[in-house]
């Protein structure tokens, strides 16, 4: 089969399975979105980035931070950053995807053995997958199996590395990280969380779900996606100075990366000192998620563990999953179907994501909306799926 046909045949397998995905951009009341504060669209954001072009004397990084690209913009911005989650160091790299690859790439050896959570982002799978070291995935925040196999691990000669989020992007559960960080002690583990969806959302002024829980200085590293609560791009790997010294060496992601424009630090400061006041916006965005959930709940439908402004909707078959999004799209409401490899086979599901900007009444209307998709398309009152 030459590769054309392999390519048609691919896309043809995925349209079977309805897990064909389209580009589309979002029509009616957005739920798809990880702008939790409703800081993408604030004019001090825009006038921010507006200031900073003016008075940029470039537009453009030119190369690689290692390179041409490099300016004290970056310098401070990193500095401003780690006092804010209360590490010693941080080092910002073009998005989370090139932070969790570059970290995990770099650091891991093939010694080493990781414990990764099976509901883990991609990056950090293609992270671990590129350091070829041994991988033990563990079942969704099964803490029990994690110390099985830390306990089987301990004569290891390597490094022991445990790999989480502390808001899990399609789960919207949160991990346990004081037991988590108790274990890595124990068995004398590295602690890596991906705060991607707690920073600006969690903690003191939004530090994170790390800073709250009083472990910046136990955890090894931790990653912040700035794309999401904080409005810009872009992430920082947080840790010891040692480590961002490491990384400025190592992390092929940070060194083969042509750096961000200088002027876009200007939007992600703005981004990081608007979500740090942000405590009405946070405290309404964890408000709407208790209503929503509630609601859901008495309504018959699988939030799973969400504990977080992530909701997901378990509906089992990518079928259901699909055509339900397209109904409420319909209905006028932005909501995607989310199906493997995002999420494991049976699991497709909506994910509705909460922002500032919603309210209460957008919430019971759109909980309305899905009792009628339901009796419309027939979809079971209730799936709960064993994972
Ligand atoms: C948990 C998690 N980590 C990392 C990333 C990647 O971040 P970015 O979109 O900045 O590449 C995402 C993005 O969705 C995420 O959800």
């Amino acid at each position: 089969m030459d590769i054309n046909q392999r390519i048609l045949a691919e896309l043809s397998d995925l349209e079977s399975r309805a897990e064909l995905r389209h580009l589309e951009t979002p029509q009616g009341i957005d739920f798809s979105s990880n702008d939790y504060l409703g800081l993408a669209a604030d004019p001090r954001m825009k006038q921010a980035v507006l200031n900073a072009v003016t008075s940029s004397s470039r537009i453009a990084s030119t190369g690689s931070r290692s390179l041409s690209g490099h300016s004290e913009v970056w310098i401070l911005l990193e500095h401003d950053f780690a006092r804010w989650v209360g590490t010693e160091s941080a080092l910002y790299f073009t998005s989370g995807y090139a932070a969790n690859i570059g970290l995990l790439s770099a650091l891991l050896q093939p010694d080493d053995v990781v414990f990764s959570d099976s509901a883990n982002h991609a990056s950090l799978i293609d992270g671990i997958r590129l350091a070829k070291c041994r991988r033990v995935i563990f079942p969704h925040l099964d803490l029990n199996f994690l110390e099985d196999e830390l306990r089987r691990s301990v004569s290891n000669a390597g490094a022991r590395v445990i790999v989480v989020e502390s808001i899990f992007s399609m789960e919207g559960d949160r991990a346990p990280l004081g037991d988590l960080s108790a274990l890595a002690e124990r068995y004398a583990a590295e602690l890596i969380v991906d705060e991607a969806h707690a920073i600006g959302v969690r903690g003191l002024r939004g530090s994170g779900c790390v800073a709250e829980a009083g472990l910046s200085n136990r955890v090894f590293a931790t990653v912040h996606t700035c794309g999401k609560a904080l409005a810009a791009a872009g992430a920082f790997v947080c840790g010891s100075d040692n480590l961002r010294r490491f990384l400025i060496n190592r992390a092929r992601t940070f060194i083969f990366n042509t750096g961000l424009p200088p002027y876009f630090a200007s939007q992600v400061a703005a981004g990081m000192s608007l979500a740090a006041e942000a405590e009405s916006e946070r405290a309404r965005v964890m408000e709407l998620s208790v209503f929503l959930r509630n609601e859901l709940q008495s309504n018959g439908f699988d939030a799973a563990g969400s504990d977080s402004q992530i909701v997901p909707v378990i509906l089992g078959s990518n079928d259901a999953a699909v055509t339900f999004a397209d109904c409420l799209g319909t209905m006028g409401f932005g909501i995607r179907a989310i199906r493997p490899p995002t999420v494991p086979a049976g699991t497709a599901r909506l994910r509705l994501s909460l922002t500032a900007k919603h309210s209460k009444e957008i919430l019971a209307e759109l909980v309305a909306a899905m009792i009628q998709a339901r009796s419309e398309n027939r979809i079971a009152r209730t799936v709960s799926v064993s994972r």
